[in-house]
C-alpha cells in the first residue's frame, strides 16, 4: 500500500496492497478524522471576527476553448473588510486542499495584521474542495471531471477572482499580497512567479516546492519525522522503531488480531494489520508536523510541543511494557486528547468529504517521491515509481506526469533561477515539520528571503497571536510583517512615480 501525505494532513490512498511501504504520505488525515476535527473544531477555533461568503462564476477551464471550457461553476471565497478603505492593500490567502473556512479559522495571522496594513483579508477555495465543486457532486465520479482539478487552473481560478473582485471594488491600484500554507503556500509562491502582475510578493509557509523529482533526498520527511522523536528522547524514537516488528509478529498469530483489536480499543474488530499501522503511522507524522510551542487544535487537539509529551509517555513504562502498548498510549494523546473517545476507527471510515482530491492530485502532478531509510523510525521501505504508476492507472486510469511541475513552475537549482527571475517570496518553515526539507530554507536575493526557524512546525506563524507565543515566534510574525510593509511601501512609491511621470 502506498498511502499519500497530503501536505497538511495524512490521507491515505490504498494504491493496492504491494508492499507496507509508506512511502508517499498526504497533507490530510484520513478523512474521517478530518470529518470529526473540523466538526470539533468549528465550534472550538471559530475565526475571531466572521467573514462573509461569497460565490463567484468561475469559468471551467481557463486553458482551452472547447464548447465545454466556458461553463461556470461557483467557487466560494470570504471576505472580511472592517479594517479596509479603497486603495489598500489586499492579502489573500490562496486555498489548498480542503474547507475554505477550516484554512480561515486557523490563519489568525491575517487578522492580527489586517489593522496594521488596513488590508482587505480574501480566503479563496481551491476549486474540487470544499464547495467549489465545479461539477456538483458529480465532481469525482470520473477522470472527465476530475480532470479539470490541477494547480494551473487553480491558480488561473484566484488571478481571474482577483481581477473581479478588484474591478468591483473600484480598487485597481491596491497591491495584492499571497499568503498560503502547506500546498496553499506552494500555490502562494508559485502564483507570484506567474502573476508578477497581479500580485506584488508572497508569503509561503511551509511550503514544499522542492520535493519533486529528485531534488531533495527520497528519505528526507520520514528521516525529519523521526529526528524530532529522537530529539525528544532517544528511548522514544528506539521504541517506536522496534513496535513494528513487534506489531508484525503478533499479528501472524493466531487471534493476533483478535487481541491487536483488544490493545487498540477498536470500535470493530480489526480485518488487517494496515489499518493499525495507518493509524499509528499517522499519529507520529501528523505530531510531527503540528509539533507547535503552544496547546493548539489545528489537525486535533495537543498539548503544546505533542512530541515530547508523547515521549514522556513512552519512557514513564515499566521497562518490560511491550512496545505496542507504549506506542498505543502515544498514540492515544493525538486521537484522544480531548478524552472523549469511546473506542477508536480504524478501518472503513467513509469519504463524503470529497478529500479524494489530494488523491487525484497525487496521481497526476503532484508526484512527491518519498523512502523510509534505515535511520528513520518507520520500516524501511524504497518507492517505486512503476508500482505507483501502475496503481493510479487502475484506481484513476490516469498515468502520472512526474516532471510536470519542476517543469512547469521549475524547481531545479532554484536559487540560480530565482535569484535572476523572482522577487518578493518569503518562504517561511519550521525545522520540526518534515515538510520543511522540501522548502526554500536559503535567503536567494535580498527580496527572496528564507526565514527558518529551529523550534517552528507547520505554518506555525499562521496560527493567531497567543500570550504563550515564545519569543522566536513573535519575532518571526514581526519579520514577516516588517518585509511585507517593505514590498508594500516599494509598491507605492513605484505608483506614485508612475502618477509624477505622467
Ligand atoms: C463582480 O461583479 C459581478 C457582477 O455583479 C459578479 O458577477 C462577480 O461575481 C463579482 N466578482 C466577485 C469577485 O465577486
Ligand atoms: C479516552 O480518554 C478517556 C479519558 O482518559 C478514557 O476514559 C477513554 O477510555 C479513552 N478512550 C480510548 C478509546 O482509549
Ligand atoms: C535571510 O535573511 C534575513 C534578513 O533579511 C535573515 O533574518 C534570515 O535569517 C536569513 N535566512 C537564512 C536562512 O539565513
Amino acid at each position: 500500500m502506498a498511502p499519500f501525505t497530503s501536505l497538511l494532513l495524512l490521507l491515505f490512498a490504498f494504491l493496492g496492497t504491494v508492499t507496507p511501504a509508506k512511502s508517499m504520505p498526504a497533507f490530510f488525515p484520513r478523512a474521517s478524522y478530518y470529518q470529526s476535527l473540523t466538526a470539533k473544531q468549528s465550534k472550538a477555533t471559530k475565526p475571531k471576527v466572521a467573514y462573509k461568503t461569497h460565490y463567484f462564476p468561475q469559468i471551467l477551464d481557463h486553458f482551452t476553448f472547447q464548447p465545454k471550457s466556458s461553463k461556470i461553476f461557483y467557487q466560494k471565497y470570504l471576505i472580511n473588510s472592517q479594517y479596509w478603505h479603497r486603495g489598500a492593500p489586499i492579502f489573500v490567502y490562496t486555498g489548498n486542499e480542503g474547507d475554505i473556512d477550516w484554512f480561515a479559522a486557523n490563519t489568525g495571522f491575517l487578522l492580527d495584521i489586517a489593522p496594521k496594513f488596513r488590508a482587505l483579508l480574501v480566503f479563496i477555495e481551491h476549486r474540487f474542495y470544499g464547495e467549489s465543486m465545479p461539477f456538483g457532486k458529480d465532481s469525482y465520479n470520473s477522470v472527465e471531471t476530475l480532470g479539470y482539478l490541477n494547480s494551473q487552473q487553480a491558480l488561473a481560478d484566484f488571478a481571474v477572482l482577483l481581477r473581479s473582485l478588484k474591478h468591483n471594488l473600484s480598487s485597481e491600484a491596491s497591491p495584492v499580497v499571497v499568503f498560503g500554507g502547506s500546498y496553499g503556500g506552494m500555490l502562494a509562491a508559485w502564483f507570484r512567479l506567474k502573476y508578477p502582475h497581479i500580485a506584488i510578493g508572497a508569503l509561503a509557509s511551509s511550503a514544499p516546492i522542492l520535493q519533486f523529482d529528485d531534488i531533495t533526498p527520497w528519505s528526507s520527511f520520514y528521516d525529519a519525522v523521526s529526528q524530532d522523536y529522537k530529539d525528544a528522547s532517544l528511548n522514544c524514537y528506539e521504541v517506536i522503531k522496534g513496535s513494528w516488528a513487534e506489531l508484525e509478529a503478533l499479528s501472524a498469530q493466531k487471534e493476533g488480531l483478535v487481541e491487536l483489536s483488544r490493545t487498540f480499543r477498536t470500535c470493530k474488530n480489526l480485518h488487517s494489520l494496515d489499518s493499525v499501522w495507518d493509524w499509528l503511522w499517522s499519529a507520529f507524522v501528523y505530531t510531527a508536523m503540528v509539533n507547535y510551542p503552544t496547546e493548539a487544535n489545528f489537525m486535533m487537539p495537543l498539548p503544546a510541543y505533542p512530541v515530547k509529551e508523547m515521549c514522556k509517555i513512552i519512557d514513564g513504562f515499566p521497562p518490560r511494557a511491550s512496545k505496542i502498548s507504549r506506542v498505543f498510549a502515544a498514540a492515544s494523546l493525538y486521537y484522544n486528547y480531548s478524552r472523549g473517545e469511546k473506542c477508536f476507527q480504524l478501518e472503513n471510515e467513509p469519504d463524503s468529504h470529497g478529500l479524494h482530491g489530494w488523491n487525484w492530485q497525487a496521481c497526476t502532478e503532484m508526484v512527491m517521491p518519498m523512502t523510509c531509510s534505515i535511520e528513520s523510525m518507520f520500516p524501511p521501505s524504497g518507492y517505486d515509481y512503476k508500482e505507483f504508476a501502475e496503481g493510479c492507472k487502475k484506481k484513476y486510469g490516469v498515468t502520472p506526469r512526474p516532471h510536470w511541475i519542476t517543469t512547469e513552475f521549475g524547481g531545479k537549482r532554484i536559487d540560480q533561477v530565482l535569484k535572476r527571475s523572482g522577487g518578493n517570496i518569503i518562504f517561511s518553515n519550521g525545522m520540526q515539520d518534515p515538510w520543511s526539507r522540501g522548502s526554500v530554507l536559503k535567503n536567494i536575493s535580498s527580496s527572496i528571503i528564507a526565514l527558518v526557524t529551529k523550534k517552528g512546525a507547520h505554518h506555525v506563524d499562521f496560527r493567531s497571536a497567543t500570550k504563550d507565543d515564545p519569543d522566536w515566534l513573535k519575532e518571526l510574525r514581526r519579520q514577516e510583517a516588517e518585509i511585507i510593509g517593505r514590498w508594500i511601501d516599494e509598491y507605492y512609491a513605484d505608483l506614485k512615480q508612475g502618477i509624477d511621470n505622467a
